[in-house]
C-alpha cells in the first residue's frame, strides 16, 4: 500500500468512499451525497490552503484517504487543525486508518502546527479506539449537538498534541 498525495483522478473514488458515510453512517453529519466536480473543488481549495490531502492506494485503488483543515477560522486558531479520516467499507479493520493518520501527523507536525483535533460520533468505537491507539487524548464531548437518521448525536472531541514548544 501506497500513501501518497490526492491527484484530481482520485476524486471519484473519494466521492464514493464519502457518499457511503454519507448515506450509511454517522461519521459524516450531512445527508447530501457529492458528485466529482464537487470533490475536484474540495481538494483544490484545500491544496490551495496549504493543507495535504493524503490517499491510501492498493492495487492502483483508492482505499481511503484523509485530510485535514483550520479547526476554527479565526487568526488565533492558526496552529490548530481538523482532520478527517475514511477508509473504504471493504478495506477496514487493515490498518489502513492507522497508517493514513501516521502520515497525516507527520505533515502536520511538518507544518509546524501544535494540535489536531478529531470531532467524533461518540458511538464510533472504531474512530475513537483508533484515535486512543494513536495517542489522542480526551477533548470533552457536547451532547445532542447533531442529528441525523431520526435521533440526537452526541460529539467526542479528542486532541493530539504535536510538539512541545513552550509558545507559539
Ligand atoms: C474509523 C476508520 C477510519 C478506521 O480505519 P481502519 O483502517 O478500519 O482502522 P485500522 O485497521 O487502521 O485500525 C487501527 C486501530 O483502530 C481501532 N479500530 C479500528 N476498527 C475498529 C473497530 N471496528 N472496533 C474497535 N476498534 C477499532 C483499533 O485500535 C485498531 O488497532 P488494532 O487493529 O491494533 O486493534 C474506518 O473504520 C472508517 O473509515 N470508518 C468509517 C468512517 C469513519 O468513521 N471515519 C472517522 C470519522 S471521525
Amino acid at each position: 500500500m501506497q500513501i501518497r498525495a490526492a491527484e484530481e483522478g482520485d476524486a471519484g473514488a473519494i466521492a464514493e468512499i464519502y457518499n457511503d458515510a454519507v448515506l450509511n453512517t454517522t461519521a459524516i453529519w450531512n445527508e447530501n451525497t457529492v458528485d466529482i466536480a464537487n470533490r475536484i473543488q474540495w481538494m483544490a481549495a484545500r491544496q490551495a490552503a496549504g493543507f495535504p490531502v493524503l490517499v491510501a492506494v492498493e492495487e492502483q485503488a483508492v482505499i481511503g484517504y484523509a485530510s485535514y483543515g483550520d479547526w476554527r477560522p479565526w487568526d488565533g486558531y492558526r496552529h490548530t487543525v481538523e482532520h478527517s479520516v475514511y477508509v473504504h467499507k471493504n478495506g477496514r479493520g487493515k490498518g489502513v486508518g492507522g497508517i493514513l493518520m501516521v502520515a497525516l501527523i507527520e505533515r502536520a507536525r511538518e507544518q509546524g502546527k501544535h494540535m489536531m483535533i478529531a470531532g467524533i460520533e461518540s458511538e464510533n468505537s472504531a474512530s475513537i479506539a483508533l484515535h486512543k491507539k494513536l495517542g489522542f487524548s480526551d477533548g470533552g464531548r457536547l451532547n445532542q449537538v447533531g442529528c441525523k437518521f431520526g435521533r440526537w448525536l452526541d460529539l467526542t472531541f479528542l486532541q493530539l498534541q504535536l510538539d512541545a514548544r513552550p509558545q507559539p
